[in-house]
């Protein structure tokens, strides 16, 4: 932004205020490394929107890395969509925009929060395993893990390559976080906080893992290194902590937060936060961002959040009969196939209806 000359604000008293007043309401820029996911191999840090100085800077320093970290985008992006795949908001990305998300994200909500966290996660899983891999030139496995050690099964040695996860954490932290030390207002430190708890879900589904040696398999010895597990393991814990997430207001002095709710008892440390509550994602609304639920497929018999009383908000549902080729008769043939026969049935399937459009906008 330009200074607006020397004579700055003292000579506009009246459009200073004005301009300041603007500064604030505006949405910040919501533009997100997220989007390098999109970017597959053309990662150029000059080309990436949204990046803050602190991340172009070490995007530049690590190219390697941020091939690794749009790998993994694509990768949390798909659990997160596996995650809410029977919810009204199912984490669904605009093709070719730079927000990844859509405007949904301008909202400080229990969804952002949970992205904010398993986006995090995921550059945390990316860079550890990439790491691991060899792939990358700064980092290696953990060579921290070395000589005996013990667990309650006995004493083993370290061995193999154990996953680097505390890299992973550092560079996590500090790429994923730069874009919220710029400001300091209630979502950068809900952004903050649930980028940690998304770090800190990988690091505990660290698992070890052993190789026995030792007479046929007796494993007097064993050689073990610590391993990530599967990132589905993070996914379903952030999920869970999505469920339980809890509503926080800011301190007067904007140093921290607290629950909304006087009544609670303990610690947010560990639990996702958000500051506003979320649409109910049942209408096509382009401001908020909500692709609502009109054609969306759902389970008649379900009580749960895929089931078309919920999913369709009550507007009810279409009904189509479709064909079905599934294997079917299969025998063991000896030796060792199976044969099946290709089978069809038909199944409904349930699709929640559009909102309809009250009389007195019917144009036609
Ligand atoms: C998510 O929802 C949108 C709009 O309701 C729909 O177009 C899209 O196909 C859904 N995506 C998945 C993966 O179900
Ligand atoms: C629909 O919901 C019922 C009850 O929760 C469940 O048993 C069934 O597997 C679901 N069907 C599909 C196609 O997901």
């Amino acid at each position: 932004m330009g200074a607006g000359g020397r004579t700055g604000c003292a000579a506009q008293r009246i459009y200073c205020p004005l301009i300041l007043l603007l500064l604030l309401f505006t949405p910040r820029v919501d533009s997100s490394w997220w989007y390098i996911g999109a970017l597959g191999a053309r990662v150029i840090c000059d080309n990436i929107p949204g990046l803050v100085n602190k991340q172009r800077q070490l995007c530049q320093r690590h190219p390697d890395l941020m091939q690794s970290i749009g790998e993994g985008a694509n990768e949390w992006i798909r659990e997160c969509q596996h995650q809410f795949r029977h919810h009204r908001w199912n984490c669904s990305t605009l093709e070719r925009d730079h927000t990844v998300f859509g405007r949904v994200m301008l909202r400080s909500s229990r969804e952002a929060a949970f992205v904010y966290a398993i986006s995090s996660a995921g550059v945390v899983y990316a860079i550890t395993r990439a790491c691991s891999l060899g792939e990358l030139k700064i980092c290696s496995c953990d060579t921290h893990k070395r000589g005996r050690a013990s667990d309650e099964m006995g004493d083993f040695d370290w061995g193999g390559c154990s996953d680097n996860i505390n890299y992973g954490i550092k560079f996590a932290k500090a790429f994923v976080d730069a874009r919220e030390r710029m400001v300091k207002d209630a979502r950068a430190l809900m952004n903050l906080h649930n980028n940690r708890c998304g770090r800190m879900a990988v690091k505990r589904f660290m698992k070890l893992q052993c190789k026995c040696h030792g007479v046929s398999g007796s494993c007097a010895l064993r050689t073990c290194w610590l391993a990530m597990s599967d990132f589905r393991r993070t996914g379903d814990y952030l999920r869970k902590k999505y469920n339980t997430a809890v509503e926080v207001t800011m301190n007067q002095d904007g140093t921290g937060f607290m629950a909304a709710d006087r009544n609670f008892k303990g610690t947010t440390k560990n639990d996702l936060v958000y500051v506003e509550s979320s649409p109910d994602y049942c209408l096509m609304d382009r401001t908020a961002g909500s692709l609502g639920t009109a054609g969306r497929v759902c389970n008649k018999s379900s009580r749960g959040m895929d089931g078309c009383e919920v999913m369709c908000c009550g507007r009810g549902y279409d009904t189509t009969r479709v064909k079905r080729v599934s294997k079917c008769e299969c025998k063991f043939k000896w030796c060792c196939a199976v044969e099946c026969r290709d089978c069809e049935d038909t199944v409904d399937v349930h699709t929640c209806k559009p909102h309809k459009r009250p009389d007195w906008l019917d144009l036609t």
